[in-house]
């Protein structure tokens, strides 16, 4: 290990997981796609277009009472007993000629370790003390898709970083969302990646496992960024696992400035709006209770993890569980408008 690597080690140890384990792992592409189930279930053809990870009984309408585990038959993600999905939307490249093309997502890298992903994120469990696993059937939205002013999001929960490095495992900057992290999504030609974090509450209710803006069940502890949240207030009293989304978006082709528009952020999300309306989708989906052991006896990054019954997938494994589209569209390659407005079916 190099001393760079070293000390950004230290710095990142510091700030995540003080207090001990926490899992790590990659996921790749199950599908990308205008599909939403928590936010328009039964819709074909959403306001703006996801990239999803996770279990293959993802589908434009998910029951809560249906066991995720026993409806997927794979799982886009390193353990075998995670069918949970996991989505956000998808960034894209604007040509000063006004076409678009999505900006591809690779693995990443840092202090833990390379992890593979094929398109897709890196998803981590960071328990903070003795948390309660998410129940079958929660579900929670980190963020806002309508959201346009930057100064509405805690930089401290969902924000970006300016990625100067061009190999994905060599660590740039310290904790998530510190520093000169941004909630913008970075217009630098220097950038090679732009690295997403989003970071959902850490707080719950108790009672309910979702709620009308999918929001208010959960609620941010005390304390800021990934050290798996500090002390919950008395109307959201049960500690939870911290989940933090890591996102490596790879924008060394678009940093011509000659290509980038005129005016504005050559980068903006599929909603048409940029950082401030990033988000993040979660359905909880374990096997039984295998993410409650996990966190009791410290699991650790992605390995497996008997005590909590884990088995990590090999790459190519996770990376071969992938969906066709239910929204069927071009997404990929140069594209003279993104994939977003009428197209509105019912399923
Ligand atoms: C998805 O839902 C449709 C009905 O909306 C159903 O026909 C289809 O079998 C479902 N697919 C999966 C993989 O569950
Ligand atoms: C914009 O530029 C890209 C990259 O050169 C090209 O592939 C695309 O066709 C152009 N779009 C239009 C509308 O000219
Ligand atoms: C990022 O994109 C560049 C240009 O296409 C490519 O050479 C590089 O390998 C990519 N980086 C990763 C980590 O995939």
């Amino acid at each position: 290990m190099q001393w760079a690597t070293l000390a950004a080690a230290a710095l990142f140890a510091q700030n995540v997981a003080a207090q001990g384990n926490m899992l790590r792992f990659a996921c790749s592409q199950l599908v990308t796609e205008r599909t939403d189930p928590l936010v328009n279930p039964g819709m074909k053809y959403t306001p703006h277009l996801h990239q999803i990870v996770g279990g293959n009984a993802f589908n434009v309408t998910m029951d809560p009472t249906k066991d995720m585990f026993a409806e997927s038959t794979c799982t886009s993600c390193s353990f075998k007993e995670d069918t949970s999905n996991y989505w956000t939307a998808v960034m894209f490249f604007k040509h000063k000629n006004g076409s678009y093309h999505r900006v591809p997502q690779v693995g990443n890298g840092g202090p833990q370790g390379k992890l593979f992903n094929k398109g897709g994120l890196d998803v981590y469990y960071i328990p903070s003390g003795k948390v309660t696993a998410f129940k079958k059937g929660f579900r929670m939205l980190a963020g806002s898709a309508t959201n346009t002013v930057d100064s509405k999001v805690t930089k401290a929960n969902i924000c970006h970083r300016c990625w100067t490095s061009p190999s994905e495992s060599k660590f740039v900057g310290g904790a998530p969302c510190s520093g000169t992290d941004t909630v913008a999504i970075p217009s630098d030609p220097t950038c090679k990646m732009i690295r997403q974090t989003i970071i959902f509450p850490t707080c719950w209710d108790g009672k309910n496992l979702d709620s009308p803006n999918h929001q208010d069940h959960v609620a941010y502890g005390q304390g800021s960024g990934a050290t798996g949240g500090g002390a919950c207030p008395s109307t959201h009293p049960v500690k939870l696992p911290q989940i933090m989304y890591e996102l490596m978006w790879n924008v060394t082709d678009y940093s011509d400035k000659s290509m980038w528009p005129s005016t504005g952020s050559p980068f903006v999300y599929s909603m048409g709006i940029g950082g401030a309306a990033a988000h993040g989708d979660y359905l909880f989906g374990w096997k039984d209770n295998s993410l409650q052991l996990a966190m009791d006896n410290n699991c650790n990054l992605n390995a497996d993890c008997a005590k909590a019954g884990l088995h990590k997938q090999a790459d190519a494994t996770y990376s071969a569980c992938t969906k066709n589209q239910q929204a069927v569209e071009d997404t990929e390659g140069w594209l003279k408008e993104m994939p977003m407005g009428d197209k509105l079916i019912k399923a």
